[in-house]
């Protein structure tokens, strides 16, 4: 910031020192407002290869046109040094406004930009040939003269002459200059069209950029026209031979005026170099102010450290404990900005490394959807791994759905809004995420509720955080709850996408009965929600499990069909589940057919009405043992 300050202040005095020169610095550009291209689109690239095949030219040639891509993303283009220019710098010269475009012109699907000694222009219609007059850019030297009259008229006779050179046939590179006396002095003049052009239309370009020199320049000693096919300029020195101009001897009343517009040119100096270091310090503070925040909340990059996160619960203190996840305890934390979040303190047990592990919640973080938890940042200390995620007020779905009080809350569309909510997240995090996941431990505990009673799913990505492999796979160390075990998964560790099916069909039967599948026992044959579900389904009487809370609210065929999907995602064998994509097409199309669900796996429900974690390590360690039947 200092040294653009410095080169800020430089730049100002040079052009006090060389008042002659014009003043407002190049490039000069007219960029579109009406069409815009979109960051990483094919456009944009078609038009930076175009830029530097451009650039590439240069080198060789004043002028060359050319375009790039197929419709409708092809961009035309073209560029044209003053025939005065040396081989090196219209290269550089076309160089600088390549490399400038992008940043000034931003997704301008069309834009013109001069340089000192060339002209860039590209867009995304096919300009070649074709004359558009409009927006020229005038531009005055600002040194006055005594007899403007008299001055206009020697100078609009000269570019008449010079037009009709540079528009003759016999002048291929519509460029003429030429020297005119002028009382004791010598009118410099150079027009020039880009070649594209035909004889008439470079004609007719430069007759109308001459009609904008008296708006532009009436009165000052010399001028530019900016046009988008043709340029035109003149001066009282030879500036088309590299004079800098009559910076000394200036005569006569001119002198006065010189001197007056040099003390006006002094005072806009002093007020926009001091307009200048107001804004750096502004800025400055700014930058500071933002840092002191980061650094207060200990966020840096979602790398937060643990001192913060001390503050932030308490020193982790009981009272600030939601709950104990699977991966270890739950804690509510406001950061020093007041943010409310949860904070997860992983125990001890990943086999990750520290680097491995941030990796892995760097790629996790990426994952965005409304129906997911937002993880925020996370800490990584020594032994400490914590993940820091949104706070949601109303708590986990389980909280809610098992609570006969709470539960009322839930009518039948508030239900169905959760039953969706959480199908299309399990959707995102199996085929529109990256990297996909499967979250493994699907259940109504990690079904997290915002405000407005949106299902969030939470703890989605702890497998991979804790170094598990991806995809299908075999595996010892099984994470999972019981009640909600895929069988495949729970008896030989093989998941797959379909073992969450088989997750998200628990919820999907505990959300619409409002009973807990593992706490559900009915009789010594059917053990479990899902067990007594499948039998009452064959019989034709899976009414008799409608919560009887929803009674007003839910339509007898509704809570039917959502049984019958439920079953159909709770089948045993895995391969006949549907997918999630299937599952949200059934949910959201009532007139879908579906096929009949096979039975669902008995032997699994077996267990106990405590939904039990082993929490001496994070994770819940469930020896294969464990869950076999009995
Ligand atoms: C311009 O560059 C392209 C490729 O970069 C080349 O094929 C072409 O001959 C060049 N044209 C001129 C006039 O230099
Ligand atoms: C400059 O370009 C012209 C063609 O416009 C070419 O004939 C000449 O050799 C080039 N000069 C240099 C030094 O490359
Ligand atoms: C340049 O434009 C002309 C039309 O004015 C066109 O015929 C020619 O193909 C263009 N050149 C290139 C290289 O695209
Ligand atoms: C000239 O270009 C401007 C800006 O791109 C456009 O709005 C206008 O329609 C064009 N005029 C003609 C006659 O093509
Ligand atoms: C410049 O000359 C043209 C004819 O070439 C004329 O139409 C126009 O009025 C003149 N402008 C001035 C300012 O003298
Ligand atoms: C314009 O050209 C004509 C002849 O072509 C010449 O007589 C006249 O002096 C020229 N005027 C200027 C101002 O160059
Ligand atoms: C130059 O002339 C213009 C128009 O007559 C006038 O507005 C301007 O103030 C003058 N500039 C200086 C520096 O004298």
């Amino acid at each position: 910031m200092v040294s653009k300050a410095i080169q800020l202040v430089f730049l100002l005095c040079t052009l006090a020192l060389f008042p002659d020169v014009v003043f407002g610095d190049p490039p000069y550009k007219i960029c579109s407002t009406s069409s815009s291209y979109v960051d990483g689109s094919s456009f944009e690239n078609n038009l930076m290869n175009l830029l530097s095949t451009l650039s590439s030219n240069a080198s060789i040639s004043k002028f060359y046109n050319t375009s790039y891509g197929v419709a409708p993303d092809r961009v035309y283009g073209l560029y044209m040094c003053l025939d005065y220019a040396a081989n090196d710098s219209c290269r550089k010269c076309i160089t600088a406004i390549a490399e400038v475009i992008f940043k000034l012109c931003p997704q301008a699907k069309e834009a013109v930009m001069w340089e000192e000694t060339c002209q860039l222009r590209y867009s995304n219609n096919n300009f070649m040939g074709t004359l558009n007059v409009t927006g020229n850019i005038g531009l005055d030297n600002k040194l006055n003269i005594s007899e403007p009259q008299k001055f206009e008229s020697a100078v609009n006779k000269t570019l008449s002459n010079l037009t009709k050179v540079a528009s003759s046939d016999d002048s291929p590179n519509m460029y003429a200059t030429g020297e005119v006396p002028y009382q004791d002095k010598t009118i410099f003049a150079l027009v020039q069209c880009t070649r594209d052009l035909t004889a008439l239309d470079c004609s007719k370009c430069l007759q109308s950029a001459m009609t904008d020199i008296p708006d532009c320049c009436y009165a000052s000693i010399g001028g530019r026209v900016l046009s988008r096919s043709c340029y035109l300029r003149y001066e009282f020195y030879d500036f088309y031979h590299g004079a800098t101009g009559p910076t000394d001897s200036p005569t006569g009343k001119d002198e006065g005026k010189n001197n007056s517009s040099r003390i006006w040119m002094i005072i806009g100096i002093v007020v926009v170099v001091g307009l200048a270091m107001v804004f750096l310090a502004f800025g400055l503070y700014l930058v500071r102010r933002k840092r002191n925040r980061q650094s207060k909340n200990g966020i840096d990059n979602s790398r937060i450290n643990l001192g913060s996160l001390r503050v932030a619960t308490n020193n982790f203190s009981e009272l600030n404990k939601l709950g104990q996840g699977g991966f270890g305890p739950v804690y509510k934390g406001e950061l020093s900005d007041g943010l409310e979040v949860a904070i997860k303190r992983l125990s001890a047990c990943s086999e990750q490394g520290s680097e491995e592990f941030i990796n892995e919640v760097l790629l996790i973080m990426q994952l965005q959807h409304k129906n997911l938890v937002k993880l925020l940042g996370f800490c990584v200390d020594g032994e400490e791994k914590l993940l820091v995620y949104e706070f949601l007020p109303n708590g986990s779905l389980d909280g809610v759905l098992f609570d006969p009080k709470q539960r009322a809350r839930l009518d039948w569309s508030r239900r169905l809004d959760i039953i969706n909510g959480i199908a299309r997240g399990i959707l995102y995090l199996h085929e529109d995420s990256r990297p996909k996941i499967i979250h493994r431990d699907l259940k109504a505990s990690n079904v997290l509720l915002d405000y407005d009673m949106n299902p969030k799913i939470s703890d989605f990505g702890m497998a991979r955080i804790f170094g598990g492999n991806e995809g299908e796979a075999n595996t010892a160390t099984i994470v999972g709850t019981f009640g909600y075990m895929a069988p495949e998964y729970a008896m030989e560790g093989l998941y797959s996408i379909k073992s969450d099916v088989f997750g998200f069909g628990i919820l999907l039967l505990e959300i619409i009965t409002g009973k807990r599948n593992a706490g559900f026992y009915h009789s010594k044959d059917t053990p479990n929600l899902l067990s007594y579900a499948w039998h009452l389904w064959n019989e034709g009487k899976g009414l008799e499990l409608i919560d009887p809370l929803l009674s007003e609210s839910c339509p007898r065929n509704e809570f039917l069909r959502h049984m019958h999907i439920g079953l159909l995602c709770v089948q045993e064998d895995a391969y006949d589940r549907p997918t999630m994509s299937s599952v949200v097409l059934m949910l959201k199309n009532e007139s879908a057919t579906i096929g009949q669900p096979e039975r669902p796996p008995f032997s699994v429900g077996r267990f106990n009405a405590n939904d039990q974690h082993s929490e001496q390590c994070s994770i819940n360690f469930l020896t294969v043992s464990d869950i076999l039947p009995q």
